[in-house]
């Protein structure tokens, strides 16, 4: 199966085109390098020994992306291209609108026009927006993301949901990551944020080599059993293989279907900072500072569905991430 991964050059997408290929499909990249560097394929060929095709390609450019579809046979997309920082989405609203949208309206109408009926899309936990009960199931109500990023989130599920009802021969899966950490065991892939991280496991790995001085714990007076925000870390590879089993879900033609991509654990700050500490054998200096604006106290998956109907579940633990986040910071100081 020749599967499109818009996309494919980021944290993500770079990691689910080695488990494609690992797992026997052909992927083919298309990916504006926004925010991902072209050495990225070099270091795919690096783990894989291929070389998938790569075109440098804006998914909102009608014209460039076209191209694409007329020279690949494309049989499925897996569409991660998108602008994904929320604190940067509340000063530049309408750029984010604009790319996550029009990258999306533009895809969807070429893959009408070339009779390309099955995408995964990469949604979030965010959709969820401040959720009242824990773990959260993919019934529960939708809608109230409380930034610009996670409301691309919630109008594109909303998007692809019409646009599958109209078109019943497609087939729609959207997978709602909950927090993805790690990096390729290998240290040659991982998360390469530019500037200050917003992110817990980011923010750590730079203070583990030194290059931020401490982490600034968001508060610890949230009603969970330390007192820190819980989270649902899961492994990026985990994450990756959740979309080898999506793909492999379309024999079944589902039409549309929602899963969450979680561990269906939740984990606190202080228990992912002592968890890297553990891993690394290292101290992460912290101070204990106020909440941030915007945050829960728990966000956490239950994942029974994606269990029961994909037959997958993560496999690696917050130890195992911890561990692959340091290697690859520690061997990419400055990024890749
Ligand atoms: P990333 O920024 O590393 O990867 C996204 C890739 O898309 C980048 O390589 C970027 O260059 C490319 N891109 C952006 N706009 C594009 C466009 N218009 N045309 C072509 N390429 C474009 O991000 P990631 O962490 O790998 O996330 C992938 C997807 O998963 C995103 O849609 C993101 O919103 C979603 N997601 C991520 C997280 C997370 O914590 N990382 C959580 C939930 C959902
Ligand atoms: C954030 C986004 C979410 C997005 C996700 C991607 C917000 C409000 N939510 O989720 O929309 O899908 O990233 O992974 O931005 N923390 C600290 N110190 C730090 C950084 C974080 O204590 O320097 C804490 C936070 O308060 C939180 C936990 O660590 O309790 C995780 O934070 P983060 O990695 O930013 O993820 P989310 O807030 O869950």
């Amino acid at each position: 199966m020749r599967v499109l991964v818009t996309g494919g050059m980021g944290f993500i997408g770079s990691e689910t085109v080695i488990a494609l290929l690992e797992a026997g499909f052909e992927p083919v990249i298309a990916d504006n390098l926004s925010n991902s560097k072209e050495k990225v394929l070099d270091r795919i060929e690096t783990l894989t020994g291929k070389r998938p095709p790569f075109y440098k390609v804006d998914c909102c450019d009608e014209g460039e992306f076209r191209k694409v579809f007329e020279k690949e046979h494309i049989d499925a997309v897996i569409h991660f291209a998108g602008l994904k920082a929320v604190g940067e989405s509340v000063v530049k609203p309408l750029e984010y609108y604009k790319n996550n949208l029009d990258s999306t309206f533009t895809l969807l109408s070429l893959m009408r026009e070339f009779g390309v009926k099955n995408i995964i899309f990469s949604s979030s936990a965010t959709v969820y927006g401040v959720p009242t009960h824990m773990p959260l199931v993919e019934t529960d109500p939708t809608g109230g993301a409380t930034n610009p990023y996670g409301m691309t989130k919630v109008m594109i599920e909303r998007i692809l949901t019409d646009f599958q009802k109209a078109n019943p021969e497609f087939n729609v899966i959207l997978l709602r990551y909950f927090n993805p950490i790690g990096a390729h065991p290998s240290g040659l892939l991982g998360e390469d944020p530019n500037g200050i991280p917003n992110n817990l496991m980011p923010y750590i790995s730079q203070v583990s080599v030194g290059k931020l001085k401490q982490l600034k714990i968001y508060g610890d007076d949230y009603p969970t059993p330390d007192g820190t925000g819980v989270r649902d870390y899961i492994h990026v590879l985990d994450l990756a293989e959740g979309h080898v089993a999506s793909l492999r879900k379309f024999a079944d033609k589902p039409g549309l279907e929602i899963y969450n991509l979680g561990t269906g654990k939740g984990t606190s700050v202080l228990e992912l900072v002592h968890a890297f500490e553990e891993a690394n054998g290292i101290k992460i200096p912290y101070i204990i500072g106020p909440r941030r604006a915007g945050d829960v106290a728990e966000n956490y998956a239950n994942c029974d569905k994606a269990k029961k109907e994909l037959g997958w579940e993560a496999r690696f633990s917050i130890v195992d991430a911890c561990r692959d986040s340091y290697n690859f910071q520690k061997k990419n100081p400055n990024g890749i």
